[in-house]
């Protein structure tokens, strides 16, 4: 049975799809198990850093899925034998104005990706969920299949009073609609160790899990501006190149302190 991993901060450009893609990357490409990549992002970038230019070009994806019209297994495509995708495109983007006044017809509003992902959970090792930069009717369906959280921390895009806000926000789902979510780490993004500002802000997330019961990560991904460049016209991740680079290895290591125990059930 896959655990099912959601990748939640209800902002943009924190870093969400790069931690989806190389973690899922890192896995395939040291263990040999077998991920699946769900991408719920309007934007289709999560297929983009595979390699695949045009996510609008795509017949079907997560949105025919949503709405109940495609099986999981007719929309995934195979990125390599370890590593699927079930993509997603624009589409999304109109899937609330294509629910929300039919909710009548969809029976729960937060379990339209459950049957879905259970009816394939058992192909797979690991399921990475990539989501809006939202709290709506798209991250509620995630967060009500997921196992468990990875909340991304950019220092330089938003202060700890954003991260505080979705640890309460997935604290409150957990009570509300799936009491067996867990949060498997929060993790400082895009670190310049130059910026003493970057510093200050780990530090005071840090204190906030430590008194909350929360594990943050020790591993730190850092900012690299060439590196993320470079990988964005690869057309795979970071954690697929032979390269040396300090981004590279804290991926490695970052997978260690989230994947502790491995394979579920
Ligand atoms: N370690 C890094 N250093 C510098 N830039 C990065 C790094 N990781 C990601 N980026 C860049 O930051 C931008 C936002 O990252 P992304 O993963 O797309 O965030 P999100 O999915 O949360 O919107 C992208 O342009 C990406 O290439
Ligand atoms: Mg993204």
């Amino acid at each position: 049975m896959a655990e099912v991993y959601s990748i939640s901060m209800n902002k943009g450009g924190v870093g969400k799809t790069s931690l989806v893609t190389n973690l899922a990357g890192a896995i395939t490409k040291q263990m040999k198990k077998k991920v699946l990549i769900i991408d719920t992002d309007g934007q289709g970038n999560s297929s983009i850093a595979f390699g695949f230019k045009q996510p609008n070009d795509f017949e079907y994806t997560i949105y025919d899925v949503l709405m109940g019209e495609k099986n999981a297994k007719d929309v995934i495509i195979e990125v390599s034998p370890h590593l699927h995708i079930l993509p997603s495109n624009k589409d999304m983007n109109f899937l609330e104005f294509d629910i929300l006044p039919n909710l009548h017809q969809y029976g729960e509003p937060f379990k339209l990706l459950t049957r879905h992902v259970v009816g394939i959970q058992d192909q797979y090792d690991y399921i990475f969920i990539d989501t809006p930069p939202s709290m709506g009717l798209v991250a509620g369906n995630v967060l009500a299949i997921a196992d468990k959280v990875i909340i991304p921390f950019a220092p330089e895009t938003f202060g700890v009073n954003g991260l505080i806000n979705v640890i309460e926000g997935v604290s409150d789902f957990k009570k509300k609609e799936n009491p067996s979510l867990e949060i498997a780490g929060v993790v400082g993004m895009m670190l310049d160790s130059r910026t003493s500002l970057h510093g200050e802000l780990i530090k005071q997330a840090r204190q906030y899990c430590f008194e909350h019961d929360i594990n943050m990560c020790d591993t730190v991904i850092p900012k690299s501006i060439r590196f993320a460049n470079a990988t964005a016209y690869d057309g795979k991740p970071a954690t697929w190149s032979d390269s040396n680079n300090p981004i590279v290895k804290a991926y490695y290591e970052l997978l260690e302190e989230v994947l502790p125990h491995g394979k579920k059930g």
